[in-house]
């Protein structure tokens, strides 16, 4: 069964000078590091906590993830769930009829994986991971929240529930907002639906734009924001200052996907 997020992945230019951004600036550790010959990437996975971001440097010019980068530019490339078989995942959801890119597992970074296509998933990658023993394991909190925009708030909601068992066990709708968080807890993690409940408000408008995709951020819980906020600063890093969230009782600042290779960096504390 799939029981938590195990990595998000977001495609680079360059994985050395990514690294000097995660594992030097923000001090994760780098848990594995290799060349996928056959996908032309080097792939490194470092850890946070139960979860592991995924950086994927292209290594050939004619592959999907080379082609995506020439496109996107670096940005998120997929969400991967943790699984203790996923053989049996890919069987239960070639039962239900789900569009799938791997019809059987293969070997990648994160072990045996195979990843069902962003149509049945609402724009959003996904990849299924299944890890070799003696992998990288934590109990500690990693992400915080991550989140995902919609444009069909139902249809969403019975696709992660039906394809990666997520359940949202809570609506919340921020003040001015314009839109509704749907919270699905997966471990530590809470992953987010995102949806417009007016036409005119900003979200409306990045789905008209954007299209339903993941965004390229992840939200890290931290006890003193300020502190936080202060270590970055002196470390070079342009921040703002923390701010009401919105999620209840929480400030955040981020680390823009600018100063982060793709990926934002939101460390957000709850006010107890
Ligand atoms: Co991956």
């Amino acid at each position: 069964m799939i029981d938590r997020i195990h990595h998000v992945a977001v495609i680079v230019h360059s994985a050395d000078d990514a690294l000097g951004f995660f594992r030097d600036t923000l001090g994760m550790k780098v848990t594995e590091d290799r060349v996928v010959e056959e996908q032309g990437v080097r792939g490194v996975l470092l850890a946070c906590g139960e979860n592991e971001i995924e950086l994927l440097e292209p290594t050939r010019n004619d592959t999907g993830v080379a082609r995506f980068l020439e496109q996107r530019g670096q940005t998120l490339h997929h969400i991967c769930f943790n699984t203790d078989d996923v053989e049996a995942e890919l069987a239960r959801l070639k039962g239900m009829g789900v569009q799938l890119i791997d019809e059987t597992p293969r070997d990648g970074l994160a072990g045996r994986i195979a990843f069902i296509h962003p149509k049945a998933m609402h724009g959003v990658l996904i990849e299924l991971a299944t890890p070799p023993a003696g992998s990288h394991v934590s109990t500690e909190k990693g992400f915080d929240h991550l989140a995902v925009s919609v444009a069909d708030y139902e249809a969403a909601k019975e696709s992660w529930k039906h394809i990666v068992g997520l359940e949202v066990v809570n609506e919340i709708h921020p003040e001015g907002r314009g839109m509704v968080i749907g919270q699905m807890p997966s471990g530590q993690v809470m992953v987010e639906l995102l949806a417009a409940t007016t036409p005119d408000s900003p979200l409306a408008q990045r789905l008209l734009d954007q299209g339903e995709r993941a965004s390229s951020m992840v939200a890290i819980e931290v006890a003193d924001l300020d502190a936080e906020v202060a270590k970055y600063r002196a470390k070079g890093l342009t921040m703002a200052d923390p701010a009401p969230g919105a999620l209840p009782n929480s400030r955040t600042s981020t680390i823009s996907a600018e100063q982060a290779f793709g990926l934002a960096i939101q460390l957000i504390q709850f006010d107890k």
